[in-house]
């Protein structure tokens, strides 16, 4: 292991050992655990949740010994370890279709129940708790920056925190992918909390910019799917999320759910922080409550998507515009589009187009308007407008009631009117299922797309 370079998960089998399993790892996960017949080895907990849900998470220079019903720990001087084990709460069925053709469409599904159980954890008698997780109102209180650090989808939640708590808190907030940021030399606040979001709290750019943010003194809190994953373990404060297990590749409840508690998060930092009063936050809490009806709402006709899905199977560019919150949503429903489909799409601030996009509009171009945010209504609409005039053909999500939009767009999908700040939660759904049905009528791999890997805990 000392030579070894690089990160790696090994299960190691000796010729003349032939009744042992030796596992270390290094950077890579690795759990390990006692099944109903015999011990297991696996990199993620929905691999081995049939067979248990009681599991050790192996550190880095650390060795498991398995035989077949027993399991111990060394360290790198082979000196016994007592390792603490997790309990899973996900059940096995969880981890299984239950009906549904891809684990995607079944999780989309999922999305309203994710986002209860996540809201129930930290509302009690409608007052934000956070204080399971060690976040006091003492440390919101003094915050000068809030810094979001996360990859691709987290990113993207990141990218939409920074309009929420700006709004809400009026602190500063900065978004970073956890890519850049390991390696830029950030400079860091004092008074800061950096924020990093992770569905499979393995991923190694954001395990890295964790670990900076540490280095440099400052608190990390975690915002993690996976119950003892590397992310939660090393921050100094965690919410976790409680999505249950994510299979597909393309992330979606868990997204939803990590909205959620990033929502929580700016309410009960602006509450603490005076920047609202007990009305207001009582609002804010009770929209956050009606989410989930919400998000089951936009769920309801899907067939429409679906059909709309089966005329753009041949498209080669798609653009997603929109302004504010709107933007941060079109990055999340261009990488849907991108890492199931394998149609290319960007995600544009409508006012850039004219700065150099708006030239790749040509006659047929699907353009995607997104307009949550009743104050940029009109400037979006006035965007979609001019790439109509160069031949676009456009689609545009709105909120029930928004009719006038008929107007313009071709093809109008409504989403259940939200608080504005919340608008993400409902309007990603019809994105999530373009990105969805996109995939299935050009027959591709939906949860397994080519390339990727479900954690990404390689730099
Ligand atoms: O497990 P994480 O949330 O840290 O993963 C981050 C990204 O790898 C992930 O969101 C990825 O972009 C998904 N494939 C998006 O659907």
């Amino acid at each position: 292991m000392l030579r070894v370079r690089g990160s790696y998960a090994f299960g190691i089998l000796f010729r003349d050992i032939p009744e042992k399993l030796y596992a270390v790892r290094k950077d890579s996960p690795l759990i390990v655990g006692k099944g109903k017949t015999g011990t297991l080895i696996a990199s993620d907990v929905p691999a081995i949740l049939s067979e248990t849900r009681t599991v050790c998470y192996l550190d880095n220079m650390e060795i498991a010994e398995l035989s077949a019903d027993e399991i111990h720990f060394f360290n790198i001087d082979q000196e016994e370890l007592e390792k603490k084990e997790t309990l899973i709460t996900w059940d096995a069925q969880a981890a299984e279709k239950g009906g549904y053709a891809h684990f995607m469409l079944k999780e989309i599904h999922e999305q309203p129940k994710a986002v209860q159980d996540t809201l129930t954890v930290y509302l009690h008698d409608n007052q934000i708790d956070f204080s399971e997780s060690g976040l006091s109102d003492a440390l919101l209180k003094k915050l000068e920056r809030i810094y979001f650090v996360a990859c691709g989808s987290a990113y993207h939640v990141g990218a939409a925190g920074k309009y929420i708590l700006e709004e809400l808190t009026g602190i500063p907030v900065e978004v970073d992918l956890a890519s850049e940021f390991r390696y830029r030399n950030p400079k860091l606040l004092k008074d800061s909390l950096v924020v990093i979001i992770s569905q499979s709290g393995e991923t190694a750019d954001s395990l890295a910019a964790l670990r900076l943010a540490k280095e440099r003194g400052l608190p990390v809190l975690g915002i993690v799917n996976v119950i003892g994953s590397s992310i939660a373990r090393e921050s100094d404060y965690v919410l976790y999320t409680y999505a249950g297990p994510e299979i597909s590749v393309a992330t979606t409840k868990a997204y939803s759910a990590q909205l959620a508690v990033v929502y929580l998060l700016g309410i009960r930092c602006a509450l603490v922080r005076g920047a609202i009063n007990e009305n207001r936050c009582s609002a804010l809490v009770s929209s956050v409550k009606q989410l989930p009806q919400q998000i089951a709402k936009a769920l309801e006709d899907p067939e429409r998507i679906q059909w709309f899905a089966s005329k753009y199977i041949n498209a080669k560019d798609v653009f997603f515009i929109g302004r504010g919150l709107d933007y941060a949503i079109g990055l999340e429903g261009s990488l849907k589009m991108k890492e199931i489909s394998y149609i290319h799409s960007e995600a544009y601030a409508a006012g850039e187009l004219k700065h150099g996009t708006i030239s790749l509009i040509e006659n047929g171009t699907l353009v995607i308007g997104l307009l949550s945010q009743p104050q940029l209504y009109e400037k979006t609409m006035s965007n979609l407008m001019e790439t109509k005039s160069r031949g676009a053909y456009l689609m545009g999500v709105t909120e029930e009631g928004n009719y006038s939009i008929e107007d313009t767009v071709d093809f109008a999908v409504y989403v259940p009117k939200t608080e504005p700040l919340f608008a993400a939660s409902v309007e990603v759904i019809p994105l999530q299922l373009l990105g969805y049905y996109l995939s299935v009528s050009r027959g591709l791999d939906v949860d397994k797309p080519r390339n990727l890997a479900k954690s990404v805990t390689v730099e």
